[in-house]
Order: C-alpha cells, then structure tokens, then sequence
C-alpha cells in the first residue's frame, strides 16, 4: 500500500514584531482587550519586498535541511495561500524556481485558513497514486496586506508566515488499517507513520461572514481589496465545525479523543482553541498553541505550530497528530497523521 509520510518540518517568521502596545499607539485599541479577546499578543509583518513565494522559500529549505532531502528530488509543490505574489502563475511555480528546481507538478491551493489541511490532503491522495516520490507542502501569508489597518476589529487579528513539510512516498502496510488493529497498545502507537486519513469540507453559503470582496477588471479595483468578516458568526461556526471534523477523523480510524498525543487547530483566537478542545474531551495540555505569539497567520498557521512543536521536543516520534483547519469559504477540514 502507498503511504505519505511527513519527514521534515519547517517555518519562517517575517523578522518586524508589530506587539499589541505598538498598535495601541496607532489606534484606538489595547493590549487588554486584544490579549482578553484573542491571546495574541504579537505578530509579524513582512517587510515591502517580501512576497509569499519569499516567506516559503525560507519555510521549505528549512524543511528540506530537516527532511535530508535536496531540493531537486521534490517533484510535487503544494502551496496553501490567499495572498499570492500575483495573480498568476501561482506562487507554487515562484517557488519552484526560486528553490532551483523545475519539472515537478506546482499549484496553488485557496481554501483561506484551512489551505493547509485542504494543501496536504491533496499531496496525500497525489502520493498514492504512486507518481510522485517526495512533496512539499506548505502554507505561507501576507494577510497583513489585505487588512484594512483603520478597523480594528479585524486588523489586530492576524500576521505573516509560512510552515511547510516534506512528504515522502512509502510503501508497505497501510497506515489506518495497520493502526487500526489495536489503536492504543503499544504496538499500534509504533505502527507505520504517515497521514491516516484526511476529511474536507465546505459550504459556501457562508462567503460572506469572512472575505476579501474585491476583483480587478479592467486595471481596476471593484468592490473591497480588504478583509471582511463577521466576528461573532465567524467564532460560532468555527467552534462547531472544528469539533465535528475533528471527531469525523478520529471515528474514522476507531481512535478516541485519549489517543490524541497532540491538537493541532489553527490558529484564529485562543479562545476558539481552548472551546474546540473542550468540546472535543481534549486537555488543554496537549493543544499546540501559537496564536499568542504569531495572531492568525491563516493558511500558515497550523504548519508554523507543527513545526515549532516538533522542533523543542513536544512532538516526537510514533505519536498522533490531529490537525484541524477552519476559514473562509466556509472551509473546514482535518488530518490525522502517525508521526
Ligand atoms: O480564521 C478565522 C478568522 N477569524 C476569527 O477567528 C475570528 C473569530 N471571532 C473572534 O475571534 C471574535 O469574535 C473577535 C475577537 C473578532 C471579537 O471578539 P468578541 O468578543 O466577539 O467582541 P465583539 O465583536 O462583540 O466586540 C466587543 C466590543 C465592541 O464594542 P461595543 O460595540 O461593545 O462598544 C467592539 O467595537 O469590542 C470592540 N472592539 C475593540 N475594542 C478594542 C472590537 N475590536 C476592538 C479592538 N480593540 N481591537
């Protein structure tokens, strides 16, 4: 059976830190309110000639460093982003060249938050088809240039980043029915790693509670080039679907939420965090939470918590991993993957 597997994580962080007192200063919000509201405390900005395509270079190249794999044996690009150098090409194919490397499939995938949970099911399923031997995947935003800096109810909300992993065709025993002959022994905790199943979803008779209106047409700018969103219906929705999807991935490979090692949800609002979990039966303990430090990095953040938590030791070998992804569109989605 044809598996996928994460051997190699990475992240990048723009290096300008915008804290909450800095914004303070500029309008009329607080560090109280945003922390008591949200838990971020701070986020970072790209600079001017910074693009996504820039923000996953980095990403990548420290994923590949980790992976042990070169550049030029990656034959798949999927890169998760609403905020894309340009209209076209995508910034998967920017990427490609700016990594050196030509040849491999590279495409763009825009499910806004949940981009990265949508980017790497999609890289699974590409896997097992048996065509590809090694794939990048990553999620990368600039969302600090589609905010509109004078509505403070949604510009203290988000930051730049990107987070990308490394993919690695394996063949042998299928993942989720290996594991599933005795999920919570000591065997099935040592089973195959790799991603055990994927869930998408989406209804987009919500587009309008989270979007960026806008369209160029003709040289010209019509309806907003800046985010909108719907905070409350937004925060209620999330809540909701994050514990559903999340439950669907753990059903679907006979796990209990116990057998969790490590909740990776993106990264919106603290809160939205720490209720997901509740609902879920999931100690607080083993949620990755980043939000504090990186606001909402959209697409980026679930790979940019992932990366970090794999990076100081929290996330090891032989462990599961659910991450679950929520945004715009409505999107919504979860992976679960043996680590
Ligand atoms: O990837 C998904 C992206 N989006 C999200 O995850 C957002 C989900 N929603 C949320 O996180 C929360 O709804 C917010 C953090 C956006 C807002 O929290 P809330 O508890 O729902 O507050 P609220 O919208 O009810 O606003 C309460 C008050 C309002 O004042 P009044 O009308 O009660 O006088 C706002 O004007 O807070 C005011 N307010 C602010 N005050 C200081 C809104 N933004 C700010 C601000 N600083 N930045």
């Amino acid at each position: 059976m044809v598996r996928s597997r994460v051997v190699g994580t990475g992240s990048y962080l723009p290096a300008n830190v915008l804290t909450n007192q800095a914004l303070a200063q500029r309008m009329d919000t607080s560090d109280e309110w945003i922390v008591a509201r949200t838990g971020i405390r701070q986020r970072h900005i790209a600079a001017d000639d910074e693009f996504v395509s820039d923000l996953a270079l980095h990403a990548s190249r420290a994923a590949l460093e980790a992976a042990g794999v070169r550049a030029e044996q990656i034959d798949l690009i999927v890169l998760a982003t609403s905020t894309p150098d340009m209209i076209f090409p995508s910034s998967a194919c920017l990427l490609q060249a700016k990594l050196g490397i030509k040849g491999g499939a590279a495409f763009d995938v825009q499910a806004v938050c949940s981009g990265f949970v949508y980017a790497l099911a999609t890289a699974d399923a590409l896997m097992r088809t048996g065509q590809y031997r090694y794939a990048l995947v990553i999620g990368a935003e600039v969302f600090s240039r589609i905010l509109d800096w004078s509505d403070r109810g949604t510009c203290v909300l988000f930051g730049d980043g990107a987070g990308a992993v490394v993919l690695a065709r394996e063949e042998g025993l299928d993942v989720a029915s290996s594991g599933l002959a005795g999920l919570g022994t000591a065997s099935s905790r040592h089973g195959p790693p790799g991603i055990l199943s994927s869930h998408l979803h989406a209804d987009g008779s919500y587009s309008d509670i989270l979007c960026v209106p806008g369209t160029v047409n003709a040289g010209k700018v019509y309806g907003t080039p800046f985010l909108r969103m719907d905070g409350g219906a937004v925060f209620k929705f999330a809540v909701r679907v994050l514990d559903e999807v999340g439950r669907e991935a753990l059903s679907a490979n006979a796990m209990t939420p116990e057998q969790v090692d490590w909740l990776i949800p993106h990264q919106a609002n603290v809160r939205i965090l720490d209720a997901t979990a509740k609902r879920m039966g999931i100690p607080e303990s083993k949620v990755v939470v980043t939000v504090d430090q990186h606001a909402n990095t959209s697409a980026a953040s679930i790979p940019l918590a992932f990366d970090l938590a794999t990076r100081d030791g929290r996330i090891r070998g032989g462990q599961h991993v659910l991450m679950l992804g929520v945004g715009g569109g409505f999107t919504w989605g979860g992976v679960l993957l043996r680590t």
